[in-house]
């Protein structure tokens, strides 16, 4: 098939003076590109790159022919729903692609507006607080110690060990620091200690659509079509002691290339089993498809009880150390046959293989 790959590299972005030098750190190198690339090749498809950018429906009207399908990875530039625009364009032209569609891209990416979802749906995710204005009361429900990060970014932007905060003091310079940075508001949550999880998951349900979940939790539990990677559990105890056992931005870029990680994470089998039902059903209420990463964090004082940080639906695809990548390496998959499978289970979607 004709695939046009279509992302934002790092390389090609905009700057400007005085921007954070964080600014561009969810963006892709040309290695993950490139990889994407030849893994797509390998299966006989003829592949194009294309920049997800402002020229792009210009790019794609040049191509000679129009592709059959995009493998969409762009994270966008700018505004509050960047990851759904290179999508929006995709639907406005009628050319299909790969991974979750507008709503679900700009919904996963505002935490918050994710978290009242989850929370509809009784998933469990940290209680939390957004704040729009430096002086905005905390809840008193809140106690500290607690979490402060942007509301809408990734890769561990505007994450570090102050994020956590002890006092009323530390909460306002943290919260001053996203809206100065990052110019959104901030998101505060309970703190939670404890192991850190992430799991992988490629496929698409089959059968029932998102609605709420059975109270009766002996209710069957819907997996039929996901496939679920094993448990990756980063190694926090590996790192410096000033990253303060938090997955940091520092740890995601500066040291992402030496990554320490537990794969299958070492966990009880009935702990895995609800944190592969907790993935399953956090894809289906938030409407992911293809493939989708889910964060954790269990508390250690409450028996290892999971926490949802977040649903990535454009997880990394670094071959060398995405967590994604990582997982499906551990259950003896190929990085080709990973980024094959995303594909065709797009083109699975669309109907496009029996043309
Ligand atoms: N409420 C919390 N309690 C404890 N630690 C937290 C909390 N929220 C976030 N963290 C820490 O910060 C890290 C990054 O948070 P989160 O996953 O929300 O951000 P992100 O930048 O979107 O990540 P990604 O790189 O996965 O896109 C978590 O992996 C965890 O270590
Ligand atoms: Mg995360």
């Amino acid at each position: 098939m004709r695939v046009a790959l279509l992302a934002n590299l790092k390389k090609n972005a905009p700057t400007w003076e005085g921007m954070s030098p964080d600014h561009w750190d969810d963006l892709d190198s040309e290695k993950t590109v490139e990889s994407i690339m030849a893994a797509l090749r390998s299966r006989d498809h003829e592949v194009t790159f294309l920049e997800g950018n402002i020229e792009l429906v210009d790019s794609l009207r040049k191509l000679k022919l129009k592709p059959d399908i995009c493998f969409n990875i762009c994270e966008g530039h700018f505004g509050d729903a960047r990851e759904a625009q290179a999508p929006a364009i995709l639907e406005m032209m009628r050319i299909p692609y790969t991974g979750s569609k507008v709503l679900t891209l700009a919904l996963a990416l505002d935490k918050p507006m994710t978290k009242r979802v989850l929370a509809y749906h009784e998933l469990p995710t940290p209680p939390f607080q957004v704040f729009e204005r430096i002086g905005e009361p905390l809840d008193p429900s809140l106690q500290f110690p607690l979490f402060v990060k942007p509301s809408r970014e990734g890769t561990g932007m505007g994450v570090s060990a102050e994020s956590v905060v002890h006092d009323e003091t530390q909460l306002r310079t943290q919260i001053q620091r996203v809206f100065d940075r990052y110019e959104q508001p901030a998101l505060v949550e309970r703190f939670i200690e404890g192991r850190e999880i992430t799991m992988g998951l490629v496929g698409n349900l089959v059968g029932p659509a998102a609605r709420r979940m059975p109270e009766d939790e002996n209710a069957p539990r819907i997996f039929k079509g996901l496939h679920i990677f094993p448990a990756l559990e980063v190694d926090m105890g590996k790192y410096p002691i000033e990253e303060a056992g938090i997955y940091t931005n520092r740890i995601k870029t500066e040291l992402a290339e030496d990554f320490h990680y537990l794969c299958p994470a070492p966990l009880p089998e009935t702990l895995v089993e609800d944190l592969r039902w907790y993935t399953a059903a956090v894809f289906r209420v938030i409407g992911c498809l293809d493939v989708a990463r889910v964060d954790f964090r269990l508390d250690m004082h409450d028996n290892n009880k999971p926490y949802i940080l977040e649903v990535n639906p454009l997880p990394g695809l670094n071959p060398g150390y995405s967590d994604l990548c990582i997982e499906a390496a551990a259950a003896g998959w190929t990085y080709e046959g990973l980024i094959n499978r995303i594909l065709d289970e797009a083109i699975g979607r669309y109907g496009l293989e029996t043309r």
